[in-house]
């Protein structure tokens, strides 16, 4: 195989994407209150915000597009797109969603009350909050590994089955209404999972009584870190490995803003009849009619597509190594990032970055700036602006959206942290002089300690 990573797609439509000088950036920089949330869009050049609903579609996904049935009932398009999501994940019942939170909304209101435990390897934000939000506690029970951001493990999203075990006895199992695994882990690095991993978490899940429901949004990177990681999996297609690991399960949560490849949309599976009549009851209430779920016919027919094509082998091997790239490429020049590239992300350890600047300061929040005041690029930070004094890293993560950046921007991207990395010792640290009472980071306002 030649080593030049090339996209395995040729480009018919394009969005231009405007440059901005130093000087003009400082002053969007300003206005923005040193927050990139509060950029507009245009004043970004490469947008490494997140890779969640900023994908681009291919040509057969616009063309079954135009393929949409908007029936309110029994619509054409639902029949594609429950065909195609059952073929891949194999659940009895599919129930489509406006996007990945509205599927947890509904799981957890109608499998979990208050006082049950609900484990994961990582809860994502939004998946904590819908669990917290019942009145039931979220616990993550990743492998140690998964927590140290230098640890070079290639399945560091890997739940912890002794913890899983020993906390299911001390709740007691019928607290605990279900246990979910996040593939990959996107809280803890995009990290994946390994299919010895899902096996050994179903194993204790049947022994104990309890359903498993797989955090699906990432199904297809995962199964080919499998692929790529895992022995006795290299001559399996990535398609065969996922039908395998949801083999193990009970259900899922997807947003198929990820690994479904569309803009919006999501949805939740599960095998139990009766659950799925009340899930389908209250999805009826807040979402729409189960054949659409608060998507037009359209959505789901590029869903539909979409799943298909995030499994292909050309596009899933371009889609690691060019995400691993990022990450190594830097990482081989000094800068510290966690430990090894994820999937869909790489996250800078702005801590060891910038040790000079104490976590009350957010060096996470002065890195991200300095990459746009550098090059015009978008990350997030995830850290002490995030989670307050309960953040355990300070990190920044570049998520690459889906077939939308070429590898000369990855390139540039590169090019841009290495410039940031000379210059680190004059990066300042930044205080807030505005939070709202919750998720501040999205409307923070700062300025930076030396002004
Ligand atoms: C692991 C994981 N679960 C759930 C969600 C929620 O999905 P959505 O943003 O579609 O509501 C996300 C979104 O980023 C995610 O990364």
């Amino acid at each position: 195989m030649p080593r030049t990573i090339i996209e395995p797609f040729r480009i018919k439509s394009v969005e231009p994407i405007r440059w901005t000088t130093r000087a003009e950036r400082e002053q969007l920089l300003r206005a923005a209150h040193y927050n990139l949330f509060l950029l507009p869009a245009d004043d970004v050049l490469i947008d490494l915000l997140t890779d969640s609903g900023t994908g681009a579609m291919s040509t057969h996904q616009w063309a079954a597009v135009m393929e949409g049935d908007e029936s309110y009932a029994g619509s054409k398009s639902f029949e594609h797109f429950s065909n195609s999501v059952r073929e891949i994940f194999g659940y009895k019942h599919v129930i489509p969603t406006h996007q990945g939170r509205a599927a947890e909304r509904i799981l957890f209101g109608i499998m979990c009350k208050k006082g049950d435990v609900v484990p994961n390897n990582t809860h994502f934000d939004t998946t904590r909050a819908n669990v917290e939000f019942v009145g039931a506690e979220a616990v993550d029970c990743v492998i140690p590994e998964g927590r140290d951001p230098r640890c070079n493990h290639p399945f560091k999203g890997n739940m912890d089955v002794t913890a899983l075990d020993e906390l299911i006895q001390r709740a007691g199992a019928k607290r605990v209404p279900l246990v979910m695994l996040t593939l990959t882990n996107n809280s803890g690095g995009g990290q994946p999972v390994s299919m010895e991993n899902v096996r050994q978490v179903s194993e204790v899940c049947r022994k104990r009584g309890i359903p498993l429901y797989f955090d699906a949004c990432r199904f297809a990177e995962n199964s080919y870190f499998i692929k790529l990681r895992e022995s006795g999996y290299a001559s399996k297609s990535p398609k065969q490995i996922a039908q395998e690991m949801f083999g193990y399960g009970d259900g899922c949560t997807m947003s198929a803003k990820k690994d479904g490849m569309a803009n919006i949309g999501g949805f939740l599976c599960t095998n139990n009849d009766l659950l799925a009549q009340q899930e389908k009851d209250l999805l009826i209430l807040t979402e729409g009619y189960p054949t659409y779920g608060g998507l037009a016919g359209r959505d789901l027919e590029a869903i539909a597509v979409g799943l298909q094509e995030a499994l292909e082998e050309d596009y899933l091997r371009y889609r690691i190594a060019s995400t691993a790239y990022l990450g190594n490429h830097v990482a081989e020049r000094g800068v510290p990032i966690v430990q090894p590239p994820g999937g869909h992300a790489v996250y800078l350890d702005a801590r060891a970055f910038l040790p000079h600047i104490p976590p009350e300061q957010f060096p996470g929040v002065a890195l991200g700036a300095e990459l746009y005041l550098e090059g015009g690029i978008r990350s997030v930070e995830i850290g002490t602006l995030m989670f307050g004094g309960a953040a355990k890293m300070d990190l920044v993560r570049l998520a690459i959206p889906r077939r939308v950046y070429t590898q000369s921007h990855i390139d540039y991207v590169v090019e841009i942290i290495l410039e940031v990395w000379k210059k680190r010792e004059s990066i300042r640290g930044m205080k807030v002089n505005y939070e709202a009472p919750f998720l501040r980071h999205f409307t923070a306002r700062l300025e930076s300690v030396s002004n």
